[in-house]
């Protein structure tokens, strides 16, 4: 008769191998290939304000609603860089500066990659903060009325650099 207890040393073996592999996969293998990104002159440094407008981007969680990648997608046209053009593209070499880097994917917004050049108001930009809703019928990103003028404009200044 099949006696489990006999075998389990298999299904130990078995595990580990799984949860090794995991690990070198998920874990090892992206943070090597995160640590051979060199900087170029492409590489983004921040001003003081654009960090500052970065912080508050990730305090007040735009980053659980939109991403910043440019992607392929006949569907998602509309949220690259003009309607039907993709505009330049991002290389690793771009966010070599940033931790952390901020690319997400989650999408209940749009993508805000080149945001500015699709809305390069900061008329809009205030107006869109202040109340979605009232441009955006439907829209479920909330207000943030009530930040200040100057996180207002931090923000602003961080949305310019995405692309
Ligand atoms: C709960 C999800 C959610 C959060 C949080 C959120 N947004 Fe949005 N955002 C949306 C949705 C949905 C839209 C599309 C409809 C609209 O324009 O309101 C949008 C649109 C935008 C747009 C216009 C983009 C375009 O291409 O039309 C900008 C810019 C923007 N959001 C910036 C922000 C910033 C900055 C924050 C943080 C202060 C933020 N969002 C937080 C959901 C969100």
């Amino acid at each position: 008769m099949f006696k489990y207890e006999e075998h389990l040393g298999y299904l130990l073996l078995g595990f580990l191998l799984f949860f090794s592999f995991a690990v070198v996969t998920t874990y090892i293998v992206p943070e090597i290939s995160a640590q051979n990104i060199k900087e170029t002159a492409e590489t983004v440094h921040y001003t003081d304000q654009q960090n500052a407008g970065r912080q508050i981007y990730m305090r007040e969680g735009c980053v659980w609603c939109h991403s910043q990648v440019v992607r392929t997608g006949e569907e998602n046209l509309a949220t690259f860089f003009r309607r039907g053009e993709i505009g330049s593209v991002t290389t690793p070499a771009w966010y070599a500066a940033q931790n952390p880097v901020l690319i997400e994917q989650h999408r209940r917004g749009p993508d805000l990659s080149h945001v500015w050049t699709r809305w390069p108001s900061i008329t809009w930009q205030k107006m869109h903060f202040q109340n979605p809703e009232q441009l955006n019928p439907g829209t479920w990103m909330p207000p943030f009325s009530y930040l200040s003028d100057k996180d207002q404009d931090d923000l602003l200044a961080y949305l310019q650099t995405l692309r």
